[in-house]
């Protein structure tokens, strides 16, 4: 009886993995993320290492939330810095990297709307993108509430929150009543 009472238990924990991971799974990711570390580090403010990787792409820690084009000491492409000037309130969340690190070209091209936008990034990632972008998410201060395990879906970090501060609207009381 005890056997059965064990099995059940497992039984349900297997069903309930594939849910887990279908936002993204940061365990998997850290695999996947094998494949960026000869470009890219994830280095914290701290100068210490969470996954030590080479200097080809920027340092990916804190990804994110973070502006893109952003990481101070890195030489970046024509083509992500005219995505960061056509895009000021811009910054990287997790729908954005998938797509992103799925054909960066491609996404440059689009996001920019210029068909001669390069990008330096020569790599494609066709599968596994929400794990590698969850496993970054990890690592990513500013990823904020909703960057922990809770994957309710709402993946609005504060974009929209951001404009809006200038509302105009109220010098027409300050214009000369028409007589
Ligand atoms: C062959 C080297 C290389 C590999 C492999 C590579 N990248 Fe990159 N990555 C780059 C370079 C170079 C850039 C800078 C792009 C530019 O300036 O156009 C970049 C840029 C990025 C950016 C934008 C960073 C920013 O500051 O806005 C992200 C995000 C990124 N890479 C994620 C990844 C992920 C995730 C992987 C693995 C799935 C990966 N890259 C694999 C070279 C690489």
């Amino acid at each position: 009886m005890m056997k059965t009472s064990i099995f059940a238990t497992f039984a349900a924990l297997a069903l309930a993995l594939p849910a887990a991971a279908q936002d993204g799974d940061a365990a998997a990711g850290e695999k996947e993320y094998n494949k960026c570390k000869a470009c890219h580090m994830i280095q914290d403010d701290d100068g210490e290492d969470i996954v030590k990787g080479g200097k080809t792409g920027p340092n990916l820690y804190g990804i994110v939330g973070r502006k893109p084009a952003s990481q101070e000491d890195f030489k970046y492409g024509d083509g992500i810095l005219e995505l960061a000037e056509k895009n000021p309130d811009m910054v990287w969340d997790e729908a954005s990297l998938a797509e992103y690190v799925t054909d960066p070209a491609a996404y440059l091209k689009e996001k920019t709307g210029n068909d001669k936008a390069k990008t330096k990034m020569t790599f494609k990632l066709s599968k596994n993108q929400a794990d590698v972008v969850a496993f970054l998410a990890q690592h990513s201060p500013e990823a904020g509430e909703n960057g922990d395990d809770d994957d309710n879906g709402d993946d609005d970090n504060g974009a929209a929150a951001a404009p809006a501060a200038d509302t105009p609207a109220t010098d027409a009381d300050t214009a000369p009543a028409s007589n």
